[in-house]
Parts: structure tokens; C-alpha cells; sequence
């Protein structure tokens, strides 16, 4: 076997090492039995303990599948045929469902995706972090549709070289397809996105071309705070256009709901819905969410929990695990606007955010102010840089040499922890941890650290955040040992 060929998500080592006895070749048709589903969402199915991951069914299936791709470990196949369908199959209400790279599981039962959702997080924690426990339920949504706060849409052409305005068509990134309506999106969300596309046509303004990076249009991105009703619009475009300040009055006019339409300028070739510069066409820069108790002021560029309802029983976990009692110096390590700063904050002595984003950062101040917590503070900086300069030199206090920390919070990207910050994390000395994280693969990985040396996992939550696709949102609680 290769040892330099990569395993792929979902495949643990021992199931990646288990050599082929039966010839699988590009191009075959195999009838094949689909017994489960690979973290990341893939369907999986075995011949001769050879695995295939098959696109287009759903565990429980048989299939007659054609393989598209071989590698020495591994092969993909597209199921062609349903022989024998899973009874857990459903009706799936959102006709994208077939093409869209959106939701991947519309069409399997709730309580069978959550089924599927705990266990990969078990096997992740038990093949990559070396710690075979038994995570507590998933917590389900409670909304399974129309529940994203936000979306982000992408412009391009069709075959026919019509500008397009919608989701990107599952694994390809350069050909989205004409929206019609998205069932997680809110109905407004997708209104708009009929809305900006006729505007867009009629005035003839051109989608940018990702091969010669020319055209105009990039993203459509679209906030709504779920419990104040306000939606900001905010186009990510490659330069300005007189059209666009009449598309945000336009906006305003037809959509009361509209806040805020923001222009958000990139020159960069990288296909990501941020700009380097931001201009205000028409109303407020921020929107206003509500979540914990607390009142939030979003911008266009900042991180915000994407599910609000569901963010509210991710708070709810990780303050169970802190446990806090009002006495408490607590560190919120990857901060964002304050989302769990300001709720711990207004549960203990001190609340410290540290987040890397300038935007972030000044959102989650005016949002300490606006709830009037005057007990949280943020530092701006690299987790690694400021865990370094304000603690390296280990626990203080002592009446009040400072920085003793009592309980640190931490909800990195989907790359988790840089093992930097792993050992920083464990050198503050603080009895309590709580990690909160979107990946259960990074998850593993960086919970084998913690508890090699210091830590020691006392429960795991997980969290649905988004029905219908492969993602599963983790609360870990640690204690020192
Ligand atoms: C998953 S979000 C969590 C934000 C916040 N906890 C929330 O729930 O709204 C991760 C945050 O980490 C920030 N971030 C990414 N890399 C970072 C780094 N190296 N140091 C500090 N912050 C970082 C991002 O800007 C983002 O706001």
C-alpha cells in the first residue's frame, strides 16, 4: 500500500488498510449494498472490506453503481440505480435536491441523519483522539426548515452563458445553478435572490468570470436576524457600478424587511464572500440579532452563529460545562462578535474574548456596550500571539498579580487548534475547558492532546445545527486532572 496516499475523511486507518481482494475498476458497474455514511456525508459501502463511497444513495440502499474514480485505498461510484430503497427514505420537499451541494439529506429521515450524526462523532473521538466514549444524544433542531440566518449565493453563466444567481451544483464550484427556492434559507432570503437576478439581467450587469477574472458580480450573501425580522444584503462584487446603488434602493423599496445593503469590494481572485472594502449603499451598516438574552450588532464581514435557535442550545451547553458561580476570570478563545463572551461575562467576574478579526472585535465591543455588560473585554490578535505575550509566564494572582484563568472557552475555524495553542491552553492552568467545535475530526485530533497531558473529557454534546447536511456542532467539557 502507498503510504503516501491520502486517507480520505470518514475512513479510519484500519478500514483504509484493508487491501482489495476483488478487482474494482474505473468505469464498472457493481451492484453494490450501502451500510453506511463516512463523516462528511459520503454513503459508503464494502466489497471484500474494499470501500466505495457512492454518491447518490442513502444507507440502507442497494445499488447498482459505476465507478468514476479508483485509488489504491478507496473508490467512488455514482449510484445509477435504486435496486432496493432504505425505508428511512423521505419525500424531500425542495426540488434542488437532486443537483444542489446544499442539503444532502433532504430525502432520510430526521431521526436516522442524528443516528448517523452521533456516531460519526464516536468514531471521530475514538479513531483520531484515541478516547472511545459514548457522546450524550444529539441535540435535534427544533426548526428542520428555514432555519439559516444567513446564505450566500454566487453568480455565473450557464451553458447558454446567461447569468445564473444561486447555489453552487454538488462538487462543482464554478457552475451555480438558477435558484428557484431554498427550504433552509428563509422565504425572504430567497425572494431576493429573484429579486437581484432580474435586477442583474435587466441592467445587463455581467457575473465575474472566475477562468479571466473579468464581470462584476461575485456573491449575493443574505442576513436575516430571526428574531428581529432585519435583513441585511450585502453584494460582494470586484469594483463599483452606478446600478448598484439603484438595485439597493430598489431593494428597500420592495423588501421592508431590508436594514442595510452593503457593497462589498475584492480583488482577490480567491472565490470567498468577503471584501477588503466595504461601502454602505443604502441604510444601516449592522443588523441586530438576539441570542442568549443579549442583543448582537452583526457586519457584513463578521462571524455570527448561523442557526439561532440552535446557537442558543449550543450556549446553553458550554454554560453547563463551565459551571460558573460569578467568581470566575474566564478566557473565550476565537471570540467572533462576543456570542458566548457576553453571555459568560454576565455570569462571572471577568469575560476575556480573543479573536483575530478587527471587524469582530469592534462589533463584540459596541455589543458589550449596547447590552451594558462592562465586565468582558476583548484583545484583538492571533490565539497563538496572544495566548503567548499575555500568559507565557503561567498562573498568578496571589491577590491580584493577575492573569489567573478559572475556565477558557474555545471555538476555533474548522481546522481547530494549532498545536501552539494546544500546549498554551494547557500551560494557563485553568481547571475547566470547554471546547466548542464544527469539526469532529479536528475535535478528536486536538481532545487526544488535551487529555494526554492534562485534561480529561467528562461529557460530549453534540449539537445539530444544519439539518439535512453532513455538519455536527460538538460541546466538549474538560477538567483538569
Ligand atoms: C467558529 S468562529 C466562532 C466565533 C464565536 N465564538 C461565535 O460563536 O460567534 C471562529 C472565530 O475565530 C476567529 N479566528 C480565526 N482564526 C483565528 C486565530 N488564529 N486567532 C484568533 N481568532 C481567530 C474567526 O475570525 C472567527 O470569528
Amino acid at each position: 500500500m502507498d503510504s503516501t496516499e491520502p486517507i480520505p475523511a470518514g475512513l479510519s486507518p484500519a478500514v483504509a488498510a484493508a487491501e482489495t481482494l476483488v478487482e474494482v475498476r474505473r468505469g464498472q458497474t457493481l451492484e453494490l449494498t450501502v451500510s453506511d455514511l463516512a463523516y462528511g456525508g459520503k454513503a459508503l459501502a464494502k466489497v471484500d472490506g474494499f470501500v466505495l463511497f457512492v454518491e447518490n444513495a442513502l444507507p440502507g440502499d442497494r445499488v447498482l453503481a459505476t465507478v468514476t474514480r479508483r485509488r489504491r485505498q478507496y473508490a467512488e461510484a455514482r449510484a445509477v440505480e435504486i435496486l432496493a430503497s432504505t425505508p428511512f427514505r423521505v419525500p424531500a420537499p425542495c426540488s434542488h435536491v437532486p443537483i444542489c451541494g446544499g442539503c444532502r439529506f433532504q430525502d432520510f429521515d430526521y431521526s436516522e441523519q442524528l443516528r448517523h450524526k452521533q456516531r460519526q462523532v464516536e468514531a471521530c473521538l475514538a479513531h483520531l483522539g484515541g478516547l472511545p466514549v459514548a457522546a450524550r444524544s444529539v441535540l435535534p433542531a427544533p426548526k428542520l426548515f428555514h432555519y439559516r440566518n444567513k446564505m450566500e449565493y454566487s453568480f455565473g453563466r450557464d451553458e447558454r452563458a446567461r447569468l445564473t444567481l444561486g447555489l453552487h451544483r454538488r462538487g462543482l464550484y464554478d457552475r451555480p445553478f438558477d435558484l428557484d427556492r431554498c427550504h433552509i434559507a428563509t422565504p425572504v432570503s430567497s425572494e431576493i435572490v429573484a429579486f437581484v437576478r432580474d435586477f442583474a439581467v435587466r441592467e445587463a450587469l455581467p457575473p465575474y468570470d472566475l477562468r479571466n477574472h473579468t464581470g462584476l458580480l461575485r456573491f449575493l450573501v443574505v442576513r436575516e436576524g430571526m428574531r428581529t425580522g432585519q435583513v441585511m444584503v450585502n453584494i460582494v462584487a470586484s469594483g463599483t457600478h452606478p446600478a448598484l446603488d439603484r438595485l439597493a434602493v430598489a431593494l428597500r423599496g420592495a423588501f421592508p424587511a431590508v436594514a442595510s445593503v452593503i457593497l462589498n469590494l475584492t480583488r482577490r481572485k480567491a472565490q470567498v464572500a468577503l471584501g477588503e472594502e466595504e461601502h454602505v449603499l443604502a441604510g444601516q451598516p449592522t443588523i441586530l440579532e438576539r441570542l442568549g438574552g443579549l442583543t448582537f450588532e452583526i457586519s457584513s464581514n463578521s462571524f455570527f452563529q448561523t442557526n439561532t435557535e440552535q446557537a442558543d442550545r449550543l450556549l446553553d451547553s458550554a454554560l453547563e460545562a463551565l459551571a460558573l458561580t460569578g467568581t470566575e476570570r474566564v478566557l473565550d478563545v476565537y471570540a467572533g462578535t462576543g456570542t458566548f463572551t457576553l453571555p459568560i461575562a454576565t455570569r462571572s467576574a471577568e469575560a476575556i474574548g480573543i479573536e483575530s478579526s478587527e471587524i469582530a472585535v469592534r462589533d463584540a465591543e459596541r455589543n458589550a456596550e449596547r447590552n451594558g455588560i462592562a465586565n468582558a473585554r476583548f484583545w484583538k490578535g492571533e490565539a497563538m500571539e496572544v495566548l503567548r505575550d499575555r500568559f507565557d509566564s503561567g498562573p498568578r494572582d496571589a491577590s491580584s498579580g493577575r492573569p489567573e484563568i478559572h475556565a477558557v472557552l474555545v471555538d476555533p475555524p474548522r481546522a481547530g487548534l494549532h498545536p501552539g495553542v494546544v500546549s498554551r491552553l494547557i500551560r494557563l492552568g485553568a481547571p475547566r475547558l470547554v471546547y466548542i467545535s464544527c469539526n469532529p475530526g479536528t475535535l478528536g485530533r486536538d481532545l487526544a492532546l488535551l487529555c494526554e497531558s492534562r485534561f480529561a473529557l467528562e461529557w460530549i454534546q453534540p449539537v445539530d445545527m444544519f439539518p439535512h447536511t453532513p455538519h455536527i456542532e460538538c460541546v466538549a467539557a474538560l477538567r483538569a486532572r
